[in-house]
Protein backbone atom coordinates (compact mmCIF):
# COMPACT_ATOMS: atom_id res chain seq x y z
CA UNK A 1 0.00 0.00 0.00
CA UNK A 2 1.37 3.54 -1.00
CA UNK A 3 0.91 5.64 1.61
CA UNK A 4 2.89 8.65 0.31
CA UNK A 5 -0.65 9.68 -1.17
CA UNK A 6 -2.92 9.85 1.49
CA UNK A 7 -6.59 11.27 1.18
CA UNK A 8 -8.67 13.30 2.59
CA UNK A 9 -12.45 11.80 3.85
CA UNK A 10 -15.26 13.68 4.74
CA UNK A 11 -18.44 12.02 6.10
CA UNK A 12 -21.86 12.88 5.41
CA UNK A 13 -24.23 12.04 7.80
CA UNK A 14 -23.07 10.41 11.05
CA UNK A 15 -26.45 7.66 12.21
CA UNK A 16 -25.81 4.39 12.21
CA UNK A 17 -23.87 2.81 9.39
CA UNK A 18 -21.53 6.07 9.08
CA UNK A 19 -19.78 4.04 12.21
CA UNK A 20 -19.26 1.15 9.63
CA UNK A 21 -17.29 3.58 7.61
CA UNK A 22 -14.96 5.15 10.41
CA UNK A 23 -14.31 2.20 11.95
CA UNK A 24 -12.78 0.95 8.67
CA UNK A 25 -11.20 4.28 7.79
CA UNK A 26 -9.20 4.24 11.01
CA UNK A 27 -7.48 1.28 10.10
CA UNK A 28 -6.35 2.83 7.01
CA UNK A 29 -2.72 3.88 6.99
CA UNK A 30 -3.32 5.93 4.10
CA UNK A 31 -6.94 8.22 5.11
CA UNK A 32 -7.80 11.28 6.76
CA UNK A 33 -10.59 11.76 8.09
CA UNK A 34 -11.15 15.51 7.99
CA UNK A 35 -14.80 16.68 7.52
CA UNK A 36 -18.04 15.82 9.27
CA UNK A 37 -21.80 16.95 8.72
CA UNK A 38 -25.24 15.88 9.82
CA UNK A 39 -28.09 18.20 10.28
CA UNK A 40 -28.66 17.17 13.76
CA UNK A 41 -27.14 19.88 16.29
CA UNK A 42 -24.40 17.98 18.28
CA UNK A 43 -24.50 14.47 16.40
CA UNK A 44 -21.66 14.62 13.83
CA UNK A 45 -19.65 16.12 17.11
CA UNK A 46 -20.61 13.43 19.21
CA UNK A 47 -20.50 10.88 17.39
CA UNK A 48 -16.40 11.30 16.49
CA UNK A 49 -15.45 11.76 20.12
CA UNK A 50 -17.39 8.25 20.35
CA UNK A 51 -15.40 7.19 17.87
CA UNK A 52 -12.15 8.77 18.77
CA UNK A 53 -11.17 10.57 15.81
CA UNK A 54 -9.69 13.96 16.75
CA UNK A 55 -9.24 17.04 14.59
CA UNK A 56 -12.61 16.80 11.95
CA UNK A 57 -13.92 20.24 11.24
CA UNK A 58 -17.58 19.96 11.61
CA UNK A 59 -20.81 21.22 9.57
CA UNK A 60 -24.42 21.29 9.85
CA UNK A 61 -25.44 19.79 6.85
CA UNK A 62 -23.54 18.69 3.94
CA UNK A 63 -24.02 21.67 1.71
CA UNK A 64 -21.79 23.80 4.17
CA UNK A 65 -19.14 21.02 4.20
CA UNK A 66 -19.27 21.30 0.34
CA UNK A 67 -18.51 25.16 0.56
CA UNK A 68 -16.03 25.44 3.22
CA UNK A 69 -13.64 22.52 2.17
CA UNK A 70 -11.26 23.21 -0.27
CA UNK A 71 -9.19 19.69 -0.52
CA UNK A 72 -11.11 16.90 0.39
CA UNK A 73 -10.19 13.97 -1.92
CA UNK A 74 -13.56 11.82 -1.12
CA UNK A 75 -17.14 11.75 0.98
CA UNK A 76 -19.05 8.98 2.41
CA UNK A 77 -22.72 9.43 1.79
CA UNK A 78 -24.40 7.90 5.17
CA UNK A 79 -27.18 9.88 5.21
CA UNK A 80 -31.37 8.54 4.86
CA UNK A 81 -31.95 8.10 1.65
CA UNK A 82 -34.02 10.85 0.89
CA UNK A 83 -30.95 12.70 0.45
CA UNK A 84 -28.58 10.48 -1.19
CA UNK A 85 -29.33 12.02 -4.63
CA UNK A 86 -28.54 15.27 -3.33
CA UNK A 87 -25.73 14.67 -1.43
CA UNK A 88 -23.93 12.51 -4.05
CA UNK A 89 -24.54 14.72 -7.45
CA UNK A 90 -23.49 17.99 -4.51
CA UNK A 91 -20.28 16.43 -4.05
CA UNK A 92 -19.54 15.01 -7.63
CA UNK A 93 -20.13 18.48 -8.82
CA UNK A 94 -16.93 19.43 -6.40
CA UNK A 95 -15.45 17.18 -7.88
CA UNK A 96 -15.24 14.94 -5.13
CA UNK A 97 -15.11 10.38 -5.66
CA UNK A 98 -18.08 9.42 -3.69
CA UNK A 99 -18.76 6.18 -1.94
CA UNK A 100 -22.97 6.20 -1.42
CA UNK A 101 -24.41 3.64 0.72
CA UNK A 102 -27.34 1.58 -0.56
CA UNK A 103 -29.82 1.75 -1.66
CA UNK A 104 -28.70 4.01 -4.62
CA UNK A 105 -31.55 6.41 -4.04
CA UNK A 106 -35.67 6.59 -4.04
CA UNK A 107 -36.07 7.00 -7.15
CA UNK A 108 -34.94 6.01 -11.54
CA UNK A 109 -35.01 9.61 -11.92
CA UNK A 110 -32.87 10.57 -9.32
CA UNK A 111 -30.63 7.81 -9.95
CA UNK A 112 -30.04 9.23 -13.66
CA UNK A 113 -29.72 12.24 -12.19
CA UNK A 114 -26.62 10.55 -10.27
CA UNK A 115 -25.01 8.72 -12.78
CA UNK A 116 -25.20 12.09 -15.38
CA UNK A 117 -23.19 13.93 -12.64
CA UNK A 118 -20.62 11.29 -12.23
CA UNK A 119 -20.15 11.22 -15.92
CA UNK A 120 -19.49 14.67 -15.91
CA UNK A 121 -17.45 14.55 -13.29
CA UNK A 122 -15.53 12.22 -14.19
CA UNK A 123 -15.21 11.06 -10.32
CA UNK A 124 -15.54 7.36 -8.89
CA UNK A 125 -18.91 6.31 -7.63
CA UNK A 126 -19.33 2.99 -6.00
CA UNK A 127 -22.47 1.94 -4.27
CA UNK A 128 -22.23 0.52 -0.80
CA UNK A 129 -23.30 -2.99 -1.41
CA UNK A 130 -20.54 -4.71 0.75
CA UNK A 131 -22.02 -7.98 0.73
CA UNK A 132 -20.27 -8.43 -2.95
CA UNK A 133 -17.07 -8.74 -0.96
CA UNK A 134 -17.97 -11.73 0.77
CA UNK A 135 -16.72 -15.05 -0.55
CA UNK A 136 -19.77 -17.13 -0.72
CA UNK A 137 -21.44 -14.41 -3.48
CA UNK A 138 -19.00 -14.21 -5.46
CA UNK A 139 -19.04 -18.02 -5.46
CA UNK A 140 -22.52 -17.21 -6.93
CA UNK A 141 -21.16 -15.50 -9.99
CA UNK A 142 -18.18 -17.64 -10.68
CA UNK A 143 -20.78 -20.67 -10.56
CA UNK A 144 -23.16 -18.81 -13.53
CA UNK A 145 -19.74 -17.13 -15.38
CA UNK A 146 -18.44 -21.23 -15.30
CA UNK A 147 -21.52 -21.69 -18.03
CA UNK A 148 -22.44 -25.02 -16.13
CA UNK A 149 -25.98 -23.53 -15.48
CA UNK A 150 -26.84 -23.07 -19.32
CA UNK A 151 -28.95 -20.32 -20.31
CA UNK A 152 -30.77 -18.92 -17.65
CA UNK A 153 -34.58 -18.41 -17.88
CA UNK A 154 -35.89 -18.27 -14.20
CA UNK A 155 -34.75 -16.33 -11.06
CA UNK A 156 -36.92 -16.28 -7.74
CA UNK A 157 -34.89 -14.24 -4.95
CA UNK A 158 -35.80 -12.15 -1.85
CA UNK A 159 -35.54 -12.85 1.70
CA UNK A 160 -37.13 -11.54 5.11
CA UNK A 161 -37.28 -11.37 8.68
CA UNK A 162 -40.43 -12.46 10.69
CA UNK A 163 -40.12 -10.10 12.69
CA UNK A 164 -37.21 -7.02 12.07
CA UNK A 165 -38.66 -3.95 11.64
CA UNK A 166 -36.38 -1.37 11.82
CA UNK A 167 -37.53 2.29 13.42
CA UNK A 168 -35.60 5.29 13.48
CA UNK A 169 -35.60 7.27 10.13
CA UNK A 170 -36.24 3.76 8.03
CA UNK A 171 -40.03 3.83 8.52
CA UNK A 172 -41.34 7.19 7.40
CA UNK A 173 -41.42 8.69 3.70
CA UNK A 174 -39.69 11.80 4.94
CA UNK A 175 -36.81 10.07 5.22
CA UNK A 176 -36.49 6.65 4.10
CA UNK A 177 -38.80 7.09 0.81
CA UNK A 178 -39.10 3.01 0.71
CA UNK A 179 -39.54 0.44 3.14
CA UNK A 180 -38.08 -3.22 3.20
CA UNK A 181 -37.97 -2.61 -0.90
CA UNK A 182 -35.16 -0.20 -1.00
CA UNK A 183 -33.22 -1.55 2.64
CA UNK A 184 -33.03 -4.83 1.99
CA UNK A 185 -34.65 -5.71 -0.78
CA UNK A 186 -31.82 -3.77 -3.06
CA UNK A 187 -29.33 -6.59 -1.87
CA UNK A 188 -31.38 -9.56 -2.76
CA UNK A 189 -32.00 -8.30 -6.06
CA UNK A 190 -28.17 -7.19 -6.56
CA UNK A 191 -27.04 -11.00 -5.45
CA UNK A 192 -28.55 -12.43 -8.31
CA UNK A 193 -28.50 -9.66 -11.04
CA UNK A 194 -25.05 -9.24 -10.23
CA UNK A 195 -24.33 -12.89 -10.43
CA UNK A 196 -26.13 -12.71 -14.44
CA UNK A 197 -24.36 -9.65 -15.00
CA UNK A 198 -26.60 -7.35 -14.61
CA UNK A 199 -29.25 -7.26 -18.14
CA UNK A 200 -31.30 -4.16 -18.32
CA UNK A 201 -35.06 -4.88 -16.50
CA UNK A 202 -38.33 -4.21 -19.08
CA UNK A 203 -40.89 -4.46 -17.03
CA UNK A 204 -42.50 -4.41 -13.82
CA UNK A 205 -45.92 -6.12 -12.19
CA UNK A 206 -45.20 -5.33 -8.37
CA UNK A 207 -47.16 -5.64 -5.64
CA UNK A 208 -46.14 -3.35 -1.86
CA UNK A 209 -47.97 -3.41 1.74
CA UNK A 210 -47.66 -2.26 5.23
CA UNK A 211 -50.13 -4.32 7.62
CA UNK A 212 -47.65 -5.34 10.02
CA UNK A 213 -45.82 -2.41 9.83
CA UNK A 214 -48.76 -0.31 10.61
CA UNK A 215 -50.04 -2.11 13.28
CA UNK A 216 -50.14 -1.49 17.24
CA UNK A 217 -50.04 -4.96 18.06
CA UNK A 218 -47.32 -6.17 15.71
CA UNK A 219 -45.08 -2.91 15.98
CA UNK A 220 -44.88 -1.00 18.91
CA UNK A 221 -47.85 1.96 18.85
CA UNK A 222 -45.26 4.60 18.92
CA UNK A 223 -43.76 3.05 15.27
CA UNK A 224 -47.00 1.58 13.75
CA UNK A 225 -48.83 5.48 14.02
CA UNK A 226 -45.81 6.95 12.05
CA UNK A 227 -45.08 4.02 9.64
CA UNK A 228 -45.83 4.68 5.76
CA UNK A 229 -43.57 3.02 3.62
CA UNK A 230 -43.51 -0.48 2.55
CA UNK A 231 -42.90 -4.00 5.04
CA UNK A 232 -43.61 -6.49 2.40
CA UNK A 233 -43.18 -6.39 -1.83
CA UNK A 234 -42.80 -8.56 -4.35
CA UNK A 235 -42.89 -8.71 -7.96
CA UNK A 236 -42.38 -10.46 -11.49
CA UNK A 237 -40.19 -8.79 -13.54
CA UNK A 238 -39.31 -9.36 -17.07
CA UNK A 239 -35.22 -8.69 -18.20
CA UNK A 240 -33.44 -8.82 -21.20
CA UNK A 241 -32.42 -11.99 -22.87
CA UNK A 242 -35.97 -13.27 -22.10
CA UNK A 243 -35.24 -14.09 -18.21
CA UNK A 244 -37.43 -13.95 -15.73
CA UNK A 245 -37.04 -12.46 -12.20
CA UNK A 246 -39.70 -13.39 -9.07
CA UNK A 247 -39.13 -11.56 -6.09
CA UNK A 248 -40.34 -10.91 -2.56
CA UNK A 249 -38.78 -9.28 0.39
CA UNK A 250 -40.42 -8.73 4.36
CA UNK A 251 -39.07 -6.98 7.19
CA UNK A 252 -41.94 -8.81 8.90
CA UNK A 253 -44.45 -11.65 7.86
CA UNK A 254 -46.05 -14.72 9.48
CA UNK A 255 -44.18 -16.84 8.30
CA UNK A 256 -40.42 -18.42 8.27
CA UNK A 257 -39.02 -17.41 4.85
CA UNK A 258 -40.85 -16.21 1.79
CA UNK A 259 -38.59 -18.96 -0.50
CA UNK A 260 -34.84 -20.05 -0.84
CA UNK A 261 -32.93 -18.21 -3.97
CA UNK A 262 -32.94 -19.86 -6.92
CA UNK A 263 -31.32 -19.75 -10.75
CA UNK A 264 -32.54 -21.89 -13.31
CA UNK A 265 -30.56 -22.91 -16.45
CA UNK A 266 -30.67 -25.16 -19.28
CA UNK A 267 -28.20 -27.08 -18.17
CA UNK A 268 -28.26 -26.69 -14.26
CA UNK A 269 -30.03 -25.00 -11.45
CA UNK A 270 -28.89 -23.60 -8.14
CA UNK A 271 -30.61 -23.54 -4.86
CA UNK A 272 -29.09 -20.51 -2.44
CA UNK A 273 -31.02 -21.54 0.65
CA UNK A 274 -33.19 -18.79 2.23
CA UNK A 275 -30.85 -15.83 3.17
CA UNK A 276 -30.21 -12.79 5.06
CA UNK A 277 -27.95 -11.83 1.99
CA UNK A 278 -27.53 -8.17 3.66
CA UNK A 279 -25.46 -9.50 5.82
CA UNK A 280 -23.56 -10.35 3.91
CA UNK A 281 -23.71 -14.55 3.78
CA UNK A 282 -25.38 -17.52 2.23
CA UNK A 283 -28.27 -19.24 4.27
CA UNK A 284 -26.03 -22.73 4.04
CA UNK A 285 -24.50 -24.76 1.15
CA UNK A 286 -25.31 -23.65 -1.97
CA UNK A 287 -26.87 -26.87 -3.93
CA UNK A 288 -26.35 -27.37 -7.69
CA UNK A 289 -29.53 -30.15 -9.77
CA UNK A 290 -28.36 -31.40 -13.30
CA UNK A 291 -28.66 -34.37 -15.45
CA UNK A 292 -25.38 -35.94 -15.35
CA UNK A 293 -25.03 -39.68 -17.61
CA UNK A 294 -29.40 -38.95 -18.04
CA UNK A 295 -29.90 -38.91 -14.07
CA UNK A 296 -30.44 -36.33 -12.16
CA UNK A 297 -28.39 -35.54 -9.43
CA UNK A 298 -27.49 -32.58 -6.93
CA UNK A 299 -24.44 -31.63 -5.04
CA UNK A 300 -23.83 -28.96 -2.28
CA UNK A 301 -20.84 -26.42 -2.79
CA UNK A 302 -18.32 -26.29 0.38
CA UNK A 303 -18.89 -22.78 2.42
CA UNK A 304 -15.85 -21.03 1.14
CA UNK A 305 -13.32 -20.11 3.85
CA UNK A 306 -13.27 -16.55 4.71
CA UNK A 307 -9.58 -14.89 3.24
CA UNK A 308 -10.16 -11.55 5.31
CA UNK A 309 -7.54 -12.08 7.59
CA UNK A 310 -9.75 -10.29 10.43
CA UNK A 311 -10.81 -7.06 7.93
CA UNK A 312 -14.87 -7.75 7.04
CA UNK A 313 -16.38 -6.61 4.58
CA UNK A 314 -16.90 -3.28 5.58
CA UNK A 315 -13.35 -2.90 5.30
CA UNK A 316 -13.29 -4.45 1.80
CA UNK A 317 -15.98 -2.03 0.77
CA UNK A 318 -14.02 0.94 1.86
CA UNK A 319 -10.46 -0.09 0.65
CA UNK A 320 -12.10 -1.17 -2.75
CA UNK A 321 -12.89 1.80 -3.52
CA UNK A 322 -10.23 3.99 -2.03
CA UNK A 323 -7.46 1.51 -4.23
CA UNK A 324 -9.97 2.80 -6.90
CA UNK A 325 -9.02 6.38 -6.06
CA UNK A 326 -5.33 5.83 -6.15
CA UNK A 327 -5.10 3.42 -8.65
CA UNK A 328 -7.43 5.01 -11.41
CA UNK A 329 -9.37 2.26 -11.65
CA UNK A 330 -13.16 1.73 -11.79
CA UNK A 331 -15.79 1.59 -9.39
CA UNK A 332 -16.40 -2.01 -7.27
CA UNK A 333 -19.81 -1.32 -7.35
CA UNK A 334 -20.50 0.41 -10.19
CA UNK A 335 -23.93 2.72 -10.86
CA UNK A 336 -24.31 1.76 -14.29
CA UNK A 337 -25.24 -1.51 -12.55
CA UNK A 338 -27.21 0.03 -9.68
CA UNK A 339 -29.27 2.01 -12.03
CA UNK A 340 -31.07 -1.38 -13.29
CA UNK A 341 -31.33 -2.26 -9.28
CA UNK A 342 -32.64 1.18 -8.65
CA UNK A 343 -35.21 1.06 -11.65
CA UNK A 344 -36.66 -2.01 -10.51
CA UNK A 345 -37.47 -1.01 -7.06
CA UNK A 346 -38.81 2.37 -8.59
CA UNK A 347 -40.91 -0.03 -10.93
CA UNK A 348 -42.31 -1.74 -8.43
CA UNK A 349 -43.34 1.54 -6.47
CA UNK A 350 -44.79 2.48 -9.06
CA UNK A 351 -46.71 -0.55 -10.80
CA UNK A 352 -48.17 -0.91 -7.48
CA UNK A 353 -49.62 2.68 -7.54
CA UNK A 354 -51.23 2.27 -10.47
CA UNK A 355 -52.43 -1.70 -9.90
CA UNK A 356 -50.76 -2.62 -13.29
CA UNK A 357 -47.46 -3.84 -15.06
CA UNK A 358 -45.23 -0.87 -16.14
CA UNK A 359 -42.71 -0.97 -18.51
CA UNK A 360 -39.14 0.37 -17.19
CA UNK A 361 -37.29 3.51 -19.84
CA UNK A 362 -34.41 4.45 -19.25
CA UNK A 363 -32.77 7.08 -21.28
CA UNK A 364 -29.11 6.79 -22.32
CA UNK A 365 -26.63 8.91 -20.38
N1 LIG B 1 -24.54 -1.02 4.05
C1 LIG B 1 -25.21 -1.39 5.11
O1 LIG B 1 -25.04 -2.49 5.65
C2 LIG B 1 -26.21 -0.45 5.70
C3 LIG B 1 -26.73 -0.72 6.98
C4 LIG B 1 -27.62 0.21 7.53
C5 LIG B 1 -27.98 1.33 6.81
N2 LIG B 1 -27.48 1.54 5.56
C6 LIG B 1 -27.89 2.71 4.77
O2 LIG B 1 -27.23 3.84 5.30
C7 LIG B 1 -28.07 4.99 5.24
C8 LIG B 1 -28.15 5.64 6.61
O3 LIG B 1 -28.66 4.71 7.54
P1 LIG B 1 -28.52 5.01 9.12
O4 LIG B 1 -29.09 3.84 9.83
O5 LIG B 1 -27.13 5.42 9.44
O6 LIG B 1 -29.51 6.26 9.23
P2 LIG B 1 -29.56 7.39 10.37
O7 LIG B 1 -30.89 8.03 10.26
O8 LIG B 1 -29.13 6.78 11.67
O9 LIG B 1 -28.42 8.42 9.94
C9 LIG B 1 -28.52 9.27 8.85
C10 LIG B 1 -28.01 10.63 9.24
O10 LIG B 1 -27.88 11.44 8.07
C11 LIG B 1 -28.12 12.78 8.46
N3 LIG B 1 -28.39 13.58 7.25
C12 LIG B 1 -29.44 13.48 6.39
N4 LIG B 1 -29.33 14.37 5.39
C13 LIG B 1 -28.17 15.05 5.61
C14 LIG B 1 -27.49 16.10 4.94
N5 LIG B 1 -28.00 16.66 3.83
N6 LIG B 1 -26.32 16.56 5.45
C15 LIG B 1 -25.80 16.02 6.58
N7 LIG B 1 -26.41 15.02 7.27
C16 LIG B 1 -27.57 14.54 6.79
C17 LIG B 1 -29.29 12.67 9.41
O11 LIG B 1 -29.40 13.81 10.24
C18 LIG B 1 -28.95 11.40 10.19
O12 LIG B 1 -28.27 11.68 11.39
C19 LIG B 1 -29.41 4.49 4.71
O13 LIG B 1 -29.53 4.83 3.36
C20 LIG B 1 -29.37 2.99 4.88
O14 LIG B 1 -30.09 2.30 3.88
C21 LIG B 1 -26.58 0.68 5.01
Amino acid sequence: MDCSRRLKFGIIGTGWIAESHVEALKQMPDVDIVAGADLIPGKAEAFFKRYGVENVRLYPSHKEMLEAETDLDAVCVCTYNKTHAECTIDALNKGLHVLLEKPMCVTTQEALDIVRAEKKSGKILSLGFQPRMDENMKMIKKVVDSGELGRIYYIQTGGGRRHGIPGSTFIEEKTAGIGALGDIGCYSLDMVLNAIGYPKPLTVSGYRSNYLGTDPEFNTPEDAARFDVDDFAAAFIRLEGGIILDFRIAWAMHLDTPGDTIIMGTKASLRIPSTECWNGSIGGPMKMYKDVAGLPVEFEFPMYPQTDNGQGIFYKKLRSFIDAIKENGTAPVPSSQILYNQAIIDGIVQSAKAGKEVEIHLEEI
